[in-house]
């Protein structure tokens, strides 16, 4: 239903948490509800793209229309976007954890009596953004995240270029807002040309009107 002005790109999308093992039942995770990656995914294939989402534990029902790999762990995450290449666009929405614990215990820790906790060394993630950013089959169009909760847009600008993306969508999660398992969210998207501040938005929308700035993106470029 509708034109279908994405009909022959596709995308990959990530969305969700991540998952990083201490033992076999407990992980270091986050909030991320992955809410706006599914609307995301639903928006550009509702364009016509070719969508495959990459997400993380959460939940959402699987959106329709859409391939989804699930992964737990940053690690896998990276390797089920490589996987997903070639592709046209990529949008990283997933809130990865930045550091995992350097080993994963076997067994399940035990409490021991009168004993100390157990310390928890951890070791940084691959960014999966910054590495599809420089990788050989970069898609045309890199799309990063920032949840920022000050400084907003001088934060979000610096990550563009340490990243390697094209594009930043900066959006203010202090914990007053509630963007975090929220429906809304407010989001500055930052180019290489400026930022434009759009307005609050419930989460489907920012879908629709990142997918359609994507389109419109497109489209500019085969006119020049
Ligand atoms: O550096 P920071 O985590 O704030 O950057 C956020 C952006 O980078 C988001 O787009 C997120 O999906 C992406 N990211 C990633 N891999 C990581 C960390 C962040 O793709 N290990």
């Amino acid at each position: 239903f509708g034109p279908k002005p994405l009909a022959g790109k596709r995308a990959i999308v990530t969305g969700g948490p991540t998952h990083e093992p201490i033992d076999p039942v407990r992980y270091i995770g986050n909030r991320s509800s992955g809410k706006l990656g599914n609307a995301i995914a639903t928006a550009l294939a509702d364009l016509g793209a070719e969508v495959h989402l990459v997400t993380g534990p959460t939940n959402q029902p699987d959106p329709v229309g859409v391939r989804v790999t699930h992964i737990e762990t940053t690690r896998e995450m990276l390797a089920a976007v490589e996987g997903a290449l070639p592709a046209d666009i990529l949008i990283c929405n997933a809130a990865v954890a930045d550091w995992r614990p350097a080993t994963e215990a076997g067994q399940k820790l035990k409490k021991q009596a009168g004993g100390m906790p157990p310390a928890l060394a951890l070791q940084e993630n691959p960014d999966i953004l910054a590495t599809l950013s420089r990788h050989a089959q970069r898609p045309a169009l890199v799309v990063g995240f920032a949840a920022e909760t000050e400084n907003v847009i001088e934060h979000a600008t610096s990550k563009l270029s340490r990243k390697g993306c094209d594009w930043i969508l900066a959006n203010d999660v202090s914990p007053e807002r509630g963007v975090f398992g929220g429906d809304s969210t407010t989001i500055h998207l930052i180019t290489q040309d400026g930022h434009e501040d759009w307005p609050t938005l419930p989460k489907g929308d920012v879908g629709r009107r990142l997918a359609s700035r994507i389109t419109d993106h497109f489209a500019q470029r085969s006119q020049s």
